[in-house]
């Protein structure tokens, strides 16, 4: 049963439920009194007298006082926590205005495309750089670095993927030890949890790490250890997918992923999967063929970045040479008709990111995405947020502009939340667990507009 939906069920105002998420996230990334937060809060769920006054906006006056208590001894820790993001600005909880708001947050979700430095907020980045001692760039050349707003700010106005990634590579610098990539993770997943995400697959870039000295066994500890607390604390199950950086050598690529085969990773459950991403355009998925090669011929699943801002080849080329069962972005589909129709009739999952595609100018507004256009042709998608950090939304604010855009129905939800989980790399018994989950919400919102 999900804590935060719990809370999420009374009537709180939009505020109060932020702050409460918020303190709540902290608790838990604190780890310290998660029993008791769960107990206060449902405790809190059942007081009837609870209102929406609130003159301080963190801590309502309302609030039973052993809430009250828990929510600001978390926040004094959270304050000389480094690695706590809840001393700065947290993305604000999604509401949209649609009818299907409460059903789209309880919603259980599955997330294929979320690329973990993607989710380095700008308050923890600087913050990081701080008590790593990793020297961000000189604020006279590049103002953006002078404060967290002013890189919030700069994050509103990327050009292209490649000016977007010039930030995502500078920003990762900071992640050095195992406890980073684990706080990292750990908070993507509290947030993912929080936005109904039951099972994530996440690309991680091992090559934008070793090169700059940080051992990929280090990346591993960190992120595997959150996977871990983050299947024992809330059930949200998770994989990890392996990126090639598209702008370095296949010879490189093939390091890369000799290290993870050395270490076993990839028989033994660590990583599910490889994936490819970085600058598109310039570097088609053919260049990585051998790497591909060998990681089919090992039963290791396949996906790759491709009609981001490449063009349909990209895509062409990436099921036939790759050989890839999925395809991330892949919205340039579309100009390819007879390649669309035989994605729809293959079932492959092409995993969309609609907040990235639109901050980095692949489409003007979400409405020009291919939405309508897949669901008529039945090509299996799954809606993702790619660099959450980044592109000024999570998961659930994907879906909320989606449906803003496209005012889809309930069955038509249904349909792609199971064509999600179809597509997923997780077992069929997780699978089959998660589409009566799905069949449950159906139910439960049946004839809800
Ligand atoms: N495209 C390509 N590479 C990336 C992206 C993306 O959207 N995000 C992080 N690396
Ligand atoms: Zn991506």
């Amino acid at each position: 049963m999900s804590y935060f939906l719990s809370l999420f069920s009374y009537s709180f105002s939009t505020e109060q439920q932020t702050s409460l998420s918020f303190a709540v996230q902290d608790l838990y990334l604190e780890r310290q009194t998660s029993e008791t937060a769960l107990q206060s809060a449902y405790q809190l769920a059942g007081a009837s007298s609870f209102t929406t006054s609130s003159q301080n906006p963190r801590l309502s006056r309302a609030l039973p006082v052993s809430l009250r208590t828990i929510i600001s001894s978390s926040l004094s820790r959270a304050t000389q926590n480094p690695h706590s993001n809840f001393k700065h600005h947290h993305t604000p909880l999604t509401m949209c205005k649609t009818a299907l708001h409460g059903a789209l947050h309880a919603l259980p979700k599955c997330e294929h495309h979320l690329h973990i430095e993607g989710s380095l907020s700008p308050s923890l980045l600087f913050r990081l750089a701080a008590l790593n001692n990793v020297p961000l760039p000189d604020s006279t050349l590049d103002p953006s670095f002078t404060s967290i707003s002013a890189l919030e700010e700069r994050y509103l106005h990327f050009t292209s993927l490649n000016d977007f990634l010039h930030y995502y590579f500078i920003g990762m610098s900071v992640l050095l030890t195992a406890g980073d990539f684990e706080s990292l993770a750990y908070e993507y997943f509290v947030r993912a949890h929080s936005d109904g995400v039951q099972h994530a697959e996440i690309f991680f870039d091992p090559q934008a790490h070793t090169h700059r000295g940080v051992p990929y066994k280090t990346v591993l500890e960190g992120l595997s250890a959150a996977q871990k607390r983050a299947e024992e604390e809330f059930g949200l199950t998770s994989k990890l997918i392996l990126c090639f950086l598209r702008h370095m050598s296949e010879t490189d690529a093939d390091v890369a992923y000799q290290e993870a085969v050395s270490l076993g990773h990839f028989s033994n459950g660590t990583i599910a999967g490889i994936g490819l991403d970085s600058s598109e355009v310039g570097f088609p998925p053919e260049i990585f063929r051998e790497v591909y090669a060998a990681a089919k011929e090992a039963g290791i699943k396949r996906t790759a970045h491709a009609g981001e801002e490449g063009d349909s080849s990209y895509i062409q080329k990436a099921l036939d040479i790759c050989h890839t069962e999925r395809i991330d972005h892949g919205i340039r589909l579309v100009d390819d008709e007879v390649l669309l129709k035989r994605v729809a009739r293959e079932k492959t999952l092409v995993t969309m990111c609609p907040l990235s595609n639109v901050r980095l100018r692949c489409v003007g507004k979400v409405a020009d995405l291919p939405v309508r256009r897949f669901l008529d042709e039945g090509v299996r998608f799954s809606i993702n947020s790619d660099d959450p950090a980044y592109f000024g939304g999570y998961i659930l604010d994907n879906y909320c502009a989606v449906q803003e855009a496209f005012g889809l129905t309930l069955a038509e939800w249904k349909g792609i939340a199971e064509g999600a989980i179809e597509g997923s790399w997780c077992d069929e018994s997780r699978k089959k667990a998660l589409l009566s989950k799905v069949g449950e919400w159906a139910e439960k919102y049946e004839g809800v507009a």
